[in-house]
């Protein structure tokens, strides 16, 4: 499978949010990135319900939704249908993170789990079976345009051994810092899905930008 490319939303500007996700639908992306943000699991806060329907009204590929937030069990139906496709919970926030990607599978969208760069992908091993995503944040959580964490390299190799030693379909999905200098090398580690936020929406061309990262 060739790699995916879900443009961060976050970095989108949202006077013209319409003609941003246009231009997503129109460009070589897979996948929109939408960051939501609590002010308490991560310092900042991004948007919510209306805005995520907003998007999904105009979107025409999936919404994959990145929770950053305390106790995501409350609101996997209101995201379900704010138009959710994929549905990513941090392991940090969740206290029975095997119930929860359940419940988000019995809603009919694909679970994923978001880990910190603090947190070791060991700790996935009895989950792994049961998530269609393993995001692997690159940078601390909370703000688009941040420095690339090196030690991810590291990180995917270890996460890539234990998808294949439990055949696990789990795509490993990297977030944060990616550019035009580290993407090539991301998926020679074995990444399936990139995240790029500010990589795309400062360039001059985004959609081009988009193609570059595809290649
Ligand atoms: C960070 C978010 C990211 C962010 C990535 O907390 O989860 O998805 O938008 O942005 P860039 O690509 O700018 O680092
Ligand atoms: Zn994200």
């Amino acid at each position: 499978m060739s790699h995916l490319i879900a443009p961060s939303i976050l970095s989108a500007d949202f006077a013209n949010i319409q003609r941003d996700v246009e231009m997503i639908n129109n460009s070589s992306a897979d996948w929109f990135h939408v960051d939501i943000m609590d002010g308490m699991f991560v310092p900042n806060i991004s948007f919510g319900f209306p805005v995520i329907k907003a998007i999904k009204k105009h979107a025409t590929k999936p919404l994959d939704v990145h929770l950053m937030i305390e106790n995501p069990d409350r609101y996997l139906q209101t995201f379900k249908e704010a138009g959710a496709d994929i549905l990513t919970v941090h392991l940090e926030a969740c206290n029975h993170l095997h119930r929860t990607t359940q419940a988000i599978k019995g809603l009919g969208m694909k679970a994923g789990v978001a880990i910190n760069p603090h947190t070791s992908v060991h700790l996935l091993i009895d989950i792994i079976s049961d998530v269609d995503v393993v995001c692997v944040m690159s940078v601390n959580p909370g703000f688009g345009g941040q420095k690339f964490i090196e030690n991810t390299y590291h990180k995917i190799q270890s996460l890539k051994e234990i998808i294949r030693a439990k055949k696990s379909p789990a795509l490993i999905e990297i977030d944060g810092g990616v550019d035009l200098n580290n993407y090539k090398k991301l998926i020679e580690y074995g990444a399936d899905v990139l995240v790029a936020g500010n990589t795309v929406f400062s360039s001059s061309n985004p959609t081009q930008t988009i193609a570059e990262l595809k290649k």
